[in-house]
């Protein structure tokens, strides 16, 4: 089948709406998408690609890997809080079309940092790997949305050693970001979109 068309969009939300005549792209706001291919670490630069070192290694796989771009607090809006990095962010993930339904079901990127109650300071490292290259949340039972573990699923354990070991090394951060959202539910929260969209026409 041929893709005549593939738009990438991210959106905000904004502003009230009115009733009647629903456009589903009124409350939205589009992002410049480069503003959320940037991924920010704690050392910006720092980039070691042959470093043997675990955590070097690791920073490097987290900045590679673009980790910051999700979970550090403003990256979606392109001006990532360098003063607290990884350490979660408040604008969530619309993981239920926003265009089909006017109250998406959102995620919000969790605090990875070592803090013990709001980061991932308890975790182990098995539980931090799951997480992942699984995509299995803490307790083992749900499925996380939105984060991109399909794409980290072939990570080595070497690897993941590594960004472990990283993670482990940041600055901790007392950050709670807000519970999820069911669908249905209005957030109070701002939130993106990931979507790819065929034209029909062909
Ligand atoms: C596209 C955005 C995105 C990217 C990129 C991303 N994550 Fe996530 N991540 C999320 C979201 C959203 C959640 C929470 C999902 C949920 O609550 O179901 C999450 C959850 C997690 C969790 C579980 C912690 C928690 O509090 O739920 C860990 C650990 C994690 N991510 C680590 C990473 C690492 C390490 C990377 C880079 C290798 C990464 N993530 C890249 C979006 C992302």
């Amino acid at each position: 089948m041929k893709v005549s068309q593939m738009v990438l969009l991210a959106m905000l939300t904004a502003g009230c709406a009115s009733e009647q005549a629903y456009d589903p792209l009124q409350d939205y706001e589009e992002l410049d998408s480069s503003t959320l291919v940037d991924a920010p670490t704690a050392r910006p630069g720092s980039f070691a690609p042959g470093d043997r070192d675990l955590v070097n290694r690791g920073e490097y796989l987290v900045e590679l890997l673009g980790c910051g771009s999700c979970h550090t607090n403003g990256a979606f809006e392109g001006n990532p809080d360098m003063s607290r990095p990884l350490s979660g962010s408040r604008t969530g993930i619309a993981y239920t079309s926003p265009l089909g339904v006017r109250f998406p079901g959102i995620v919000y990127p969790g605090n990875i940092t070592p803090d013990v109650e709001t980061g991932i300071g308890s975790w182990s490292d098995e539980q931090i790997a799951n997480a992942i290259r699984a995509g299995i949340g803490r307790h083992g039972k749900r499925r996380i949305a939105t984060m991109p573990w399909q794409s980290y699923s072939r990570l080595s354990d070497d690897d993941v050693a590594a960004i472990v070991s990283y993670l482990r090394t940041v600055e901790p951060v007392r950050h709670r970001v807000p519970t999820e959202v069911a669908p249905g539910r209005r957030a109070k929260e701002g939130f993106v979109y990931f979507g790819v969209y065929r034209s029909r026409e062909q």
